[in-house]
């Protein structure tokens, strides 16, 4: 049996790979390491917390004390890391937790994997430090070109910026003590469970409350979107069968201007679910400072070592979204009750 301590598996992403991994392994162990922030929620994970496989721990990847006990207890073969602070606008207003949780948190997980992992001066055999890492690390691009693992790493944003750190931290652990490492980094996820911070619930929940659907700058920023499937996919894959200190860039080829999406979704509303919305909703608004103009990946290095390829197209993807919003619209409510309406107004009041 493989055990992992997954962590950040309450939040959007990480929820999903919980799903993922229960649905394909039956002999498995994830310990899920969530501190439950505005961004968790065990709602998310009501599929998977009476499954035996998956036991749920609320807490600090920053805590020493907690995350070696873990691995004490658990005899971990595998660390995934996806717990941090992942909202760009929110870095803009709020560094510093930023710094906390990506990069320091990420350093005591390295810490304390090395503490349990390294024995006599050798690794024990396979154990693997996965890195749930971001395109944003390599900054924007022009009209032209895609990040490659080898594009120099250029972050931006106060986010960006602590990823980028994280991977170094990461890289660091290889590179001086040894340590098996993967890291990847993937685009633009969208698809269940994403907290409506984020442009796409974000712009589905607008609708069907018929508020304003602020759209940033000229609203031909450009992102290249995956379903979060395919990211949970890859994520699998490179952790079974990644080449040791590797970096693998995910993405579908799938770049959309961010008007392109918003108007994809009022029509997609407008058609089921109220023939009122439409495009008067929209407005364009102050835009995101130092916002990244095109995201787009090069994913031939998962395609061709590992046999990635990306299995929902957008439009198909983006209708099961908006139909699982619609069909999910108690979580809605519960995500976007009390402290959601404080940070909306603080947000968006000068924009
Ligand atoms: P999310 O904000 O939805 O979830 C983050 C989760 O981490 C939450 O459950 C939260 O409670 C938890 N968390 C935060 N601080 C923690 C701490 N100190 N200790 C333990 N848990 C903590 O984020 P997401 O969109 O699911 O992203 C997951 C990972 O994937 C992140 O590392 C992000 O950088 C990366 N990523 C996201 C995207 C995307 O499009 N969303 C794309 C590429 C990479
Ligand atoms: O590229 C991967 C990254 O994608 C992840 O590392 C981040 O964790 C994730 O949040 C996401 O970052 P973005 O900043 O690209 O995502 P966001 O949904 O915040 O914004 C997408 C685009 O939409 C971006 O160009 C900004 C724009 N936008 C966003 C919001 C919230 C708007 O125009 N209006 C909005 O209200």
């Amino acid at each position: 049996m493989k055990r992992y301590l997954i962590t950040g598996c309450a939040g959007f992403i990480g929820s999903n790979f919980v799903y993922h991994m229960l649905n394909k392994y039956k002999d498995i162990q994830l310990v899920n390491l969530d501190k439950l922030t505005y961004a968790g929620n065990l709602e998310n994970l009501k599929g998977a917390l009476g499954d035996p496989r998956h036991i749920f721990v609320q807490g600090d990847i920053c805590d020493r004390e907690l995350v070696s006990g873990l691995f004490e207890k658990y005899r971990f073969d595998c660390v995934i890391n996806f717990a941090a602070e992942s909202h760009v606008d929110r870095s803009i207003t709020n560094p510093e937790i930023f710094v906390e949780t990506n990069v320091l948190g990420t350093v005591n997980l390295l810490q304390c994997a090395k503490n349990a992992w390294y024995e006599g001066g050798r690794w024990a055999v396979g154990k693997k430090f996965l890195q749930v890492s971001t395109d944003e690390v390599y900054g924007s691009l022009g009209e032209d070109g895609y990040f490659m693992e080898t594009t120099p790493l250029c972050p931006h944003s106060p986010y960006s910026a602590s990823k980028t750190s994280a991977d170094l931290f990461v890289m660091a652990f290889h590179d001086t003590y040894g340590m098996p490492v993967n890291i990847t980094r993937c685009s633009n996820n969208y698809g269940p469970y994403q907290f409506p911070e984020k442009l796409i619930p974000l712009m589905i929940n607008n609708c069907k409350t018929k508020k304003g659907l602020p759209v940033y700058g000229d609203g031909m920023n450009v992102r290249d979107w995956l379903y979060v499937e395919d990211h949970c996919k890859a994520i699998d894959m490179v952790a079974q069968g990644g080449r040791d200190g590797e970096v693998y860039n995910v993405g579908g080829h799938n770049e959309k201007p961010n008007i392109f999406i918003v108007k994809t979704i009022i029509k997609e509303l407008h058609d089921k679910y109220d023939d009122t919305i439409d495009e008067s909703l929209i407005q364009y608004v102050a835009d995101r400072l130092g916002h990244d103009r095109r995201y787009g990946i090069d994913p031939t290095k998962i395609r061709s070592e590992l046999g990635w390829y990306p299995e929902t197209p957008f439009e198909e993807g983006i209708v099961k979204t908006i139909d699982w919003y619609l069909a999910n619209e108690e979580w809605m409510q519960h995500v976007t009750s009390g402290d959601y309406q404080k940070y909306y107004e603080e947000m968006y009041k000068n924009k």
